[in-house]
């Protein structure tokens, strides 16, 4: 099969120029926390693009902005699609490619005058990145009835502001109703955000699975006391014990191997001062892993472990869970029709599970989905230097454009 329509590699790089100039931080990324200022200030930018394509946008009570291009019969849509807020050091592709990506595709029908027998839509979905407010994925969780809206909307995020303020004061509470109606197929156009592809000179990525997350927040009270005059057997060292976190559970991810990964990404300390030993720590734990049961295992160990901590250094424990997503195995239809594709295209394609977190993992519980992945330079990703190369981006979007051609029935 040759590609008879070419999605337009330029048009695509500008709009994600554009958008990266949106928050933009030193480096060339993005900081566009879900739901701030600079978030409102990127989704209204979506939105005239959106208009200008001609598509019908809806918006949800949880901020989701889908819109849909008609198809020659009513009915369910074939989706794609991904989110726009950034971690607050984010690079400029994550969500974003798949995104504009999707309004690309939108564009090249419109151009060619293409018909679809189904509707398309291109959505994006609120707060993919958890970074502000736990769990991730919130918007796609909620628009398949996985979370409740109004747990959603009185999520109290880092800065101790709720979900349900900021989205009116960005004035995207929406009307649409959740959980939506359940698309026809999700098809989710990526960044890998890790070495594979690159590394292995694919052009590629057919994600075939996404692995579990398990998010926590660990809370640990001691007592302050004097730094310099407390002897170190008498302390009850709330810093100390969040120190033995994190050497522990970079120790239990190697010792598990295969693909568990363990990060401590943020840590506070109360009082936070030189000379006081800290009363209080708060840090959070990131676990990952393909297989669920090894991932239970890495959250029961860690449970033991800090049953340990409480007694030999007498301070209290205690967990919050924050978000908790068993791996998800995408539709072996929907891989098989994107690797026939790609290889269609003359394109090299490896099958392979996603380390990151996407909103296809949620949709794939209501419809068949899928994703293409292409490849971020080195693997950087969640930092300023993500960077994929245009002839990739152009790669993936054609894909993405032909799998939704079949999808929607016009290819
Ligand atoms: C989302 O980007 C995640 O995987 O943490
Ligand atoms: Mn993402
Ligand atoms: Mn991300």
């Amino acid at each position: 099969m040759r590609k008879t329509l070419e999605i337009n590699g330029e048009r695509l790089q500008r709009r994600i120029a554009r958008l990266a100039e949106i928050g933009a931080i030193e480096g060339g990324g993005c900081a566009r926390l879900a739901l701030s200022d600079a978030d409102k200030a990127g989704r209204d930018l979506v939105c005239e693009w959106m208009r200008e394509l001609g598509l019908e946008i809806s918006i949800d009570a949880i901020g989701n902005v889908v819109g849909t291009r008609a198809g020659r019969q009513p009915g369910l849509a074939v989706m794609t699609g991904s989110h726009i807020d950034t971690v607050r050091t984010g690079g400029r592709y994550d969500g974003n490619l798949g995104v504009l990506a999707g309004l690309e595709v939108v564009a090249t029908l419109n151009d060619a005058r293409i018909e679809t027998e189904y509707p398309l839509a291109v959505a994006f979905f609120t707060n993919e990145e958890g970074a502000r407010f736990a769990p991730d994925m919130m918007g796609s969780l909620v628009f398949t009835g996985v979370l409740g809206l109004d747990d959603a909307l009185r999520t109290v995020g880092i800065d101790g502001s709720t979900v349900n303020e900021n989205l009116v004061r960005i004035g995207y509470a929406g009307d649409a109703p959740t959980p939506a109606v359940t698309p026809r197929a999700f098809v989710e156009l990526h960044v890998e955000q890790g070495p594979v592809l690159d590394y292995g000179g694919i052009e590629i990525g057919v994600v075939e699975s996404v692995q579990g997350i398990s998010w926590a927040e660990i809370e640990i009270h001691g007592i302050s006391n004097h730094a310099g005059t407390t002897p170190m057997a008498l302390r009850r060292d709330a810093g100390w014990v969040a120190g033995a976190i994190i050497h522990f559970v970079r120790e239990l991810a190697n010792e598990i191997g295969g693909n568990q990964v363990s990060t401590v990404g943020r840590i506070e300390f109360f009082p936070n001062l030189i000379n006081v030993v800290p009363n209080r720590a708060t840090l959070t734990v990131d676990l990952r892993n393909t297989d669920e049961t090894l991932l239970r295992g890495a959250e029961s160990r860690l449970d033991t472990f800090l049953e340990t901590l409480r007694v030999a250094e007498k301070v209290q424990i205690t967990t919050r869970r924050l978000a908790r997503f068993e791996p998800v195995i995408f539709a072996p239809e929907m891989t098989g029709r994107i690797e026939r594709i790609a290889q269609a295209q003359g394109l090299s394609t490896r099958r392979m599970p996603s380390g990151a977190g996407h909103d296809a993992q949620m949709l794939a519980a209501v419809c068949p989905t899928a994703m293409i992945f292409i490849p971020s330079v080195d693997g950087i990703s969640h930092n300023v230097l993500e960077y994929s190369h245009p002839q990739h981006i152009e790669a993936g979007a054609n894909v993405l454009l032909s799998v939704l051609c079949e999808l929607t029935g016009s290819a």
